[in-house]
């Protein structure tokens, strides 16, 4: 199947932001990826922690029950989980919290999630009565409110610019009658230029990545947080120490794409670019949020105990399953597997500070 250029209905000529487009190949109604099949696993394009192993979002579940504990053991708690995916991670977190009577009687469950398609499948995974899906935060006006989001904010597609001389320019896509999709680097927006030249983690950067949109996404979860007290949890590959160039990937059938290939790829693979951590805590701090740490994916289940929960599990397990689970486990640990490429960023707002996992 090669990409079929007017499906995804673009006018000819028509000078698009290279997020804008991103955004139309990913999420428009009833033709963008999102929109009309099952991405993740390993029958999709690609595999999320929650869908390689249970233990991944069992673990989370119990931070999510010390995050509760740590805020006092509020009587009406609110949990949010951004982007939930085929709704693996809210199975196991409802089934674990029915062990914790306090917190699941304390508790409204939302999913706030953007694909009507993957909507459906999460309602047909989560059948409990306890869930609620949303569409914006204005329902949660009462107790403190966690985020959650896995691999959210690397979905939501960013802006890349470049310098010419002192001139900052923005990456625009457009379709050409004959040649197809092409890209062109116009003069950026007053208002962009302002953005970016506020953070300083981006100051030196020839090649910056600016994540517009996900910033619009943290705006309004940061605005509930200060209000209601609670915080922002958010595992995702990306990096700390600044990069200089694209990271736009591509990924089908579990393999990247050559990136060079990407306007013939369009509307077939997941597009995704790596987090700048870096930026986001420069974001949070700037909106007068606390930041724990910056730690990686291993560190934080390793202190969260995911090893220790895989050594009970194992004793009740054949040697096949017990090896599948270890299999899993590294996976997630492997430092050169996601152990260190996905990293986690807490940020909160609240009179505790000994939240768990980051030292
Ligand atoms: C890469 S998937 C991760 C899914 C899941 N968290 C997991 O780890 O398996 C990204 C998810 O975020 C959703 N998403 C992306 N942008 C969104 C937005 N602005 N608002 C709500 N959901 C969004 C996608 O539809 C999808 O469910």
């Amino acid at each position: 199947m090669t990409c079929n250029i007017e499906y995804l209905n673009f006018k000819s000529n028509r000078l698009i932001p290279f997020d804008q487009f991103v955004e139309t190949v990913l999420y428009k109604p009833k033709i963008g990826y999102y929109t009309k099949k099952i991405p993740f696993g390993r029958t999709g394009d690609f595999i999320t922690a929650p869908t390689i192993s249970n233990l991944f979002s069992e673990i989370i579940s119990i931070w999510i029950v010390s995050s509760w504990e740590e805020l006092g053991k509020p009587r009406c708690f609110n949990f949010v989980e951004l982007g939930p995916g085929d709704g693996s991670f809210a199975k196991v977190f409802v089934n674990t919290l029915k062990k914790f009577p306090n917190l699941f009687n304390s508790i409204n469950i939302y999913l706030y999630e953007k694909s009507e398609f993957l909507k459906n499948i999460q309602k047909e995974k989560l059948k409990d009565s306890k869930i609620k899906w949303i569409n914006n935060f204005d329902k949660i006006n009462k107790g403190p409110v966690i985020f959650f989001g896995n691999e959210f904010f690397d979905a939501i597609p960013i802006k890349q610019f470049t310098y010419k001389k002192k001139l900052l320019l923005e990456k625009y896509c457009y379709l050409d009658h004959v040649k197809g999709f092409k890209e062109v680097y116009q003069r950026a927006k007053i208002e962009d230029i302002k953005e970016i030249k506020n953070f300083r983690v981006l100051k030196d950067l020839k090649f910056i990545e600016f994540p517009k949109l996900g910033i619009l996404e943290m705006s309004k979860i940061v605005k509930k947080i200060k209000k209601l007290s609670g915080g922002v949890l958010l595992i995702d590959y990306g990096y700390t120490k600044l990069l200089n160039r694209s990271t736009i990937q591509m990924v089908m059938q579990n393999k990247k794409v050559r990136t060079d290939d990407f306007f013939k790829n369009v509307g077939k693979a997941d597009i995704t670019s790596l987090v700048n951590f870096s930026l986001l805590k420069e974001y949070f701090l700037k909106n007068q949020m606390n930041v724990k740490k910056i730690v990686t994916q291993k560190f934080f289940l390793e202190k969260m105990g995911i090893v220790e929960r895989a050594k009970i599990l194992e004793k009740k397990m054949d040697l096949k399953q017990k090896n599948y689970m270890l299999s899993t486990l590294n996976r997630l640990l492997n430092k050169k597997l996601m152990g260190d490429l996905f990293k986690v960023i807490f940020a909160f707002k609240s009179k505790s500070n000994n939240f768990l996992g980051f030292k």
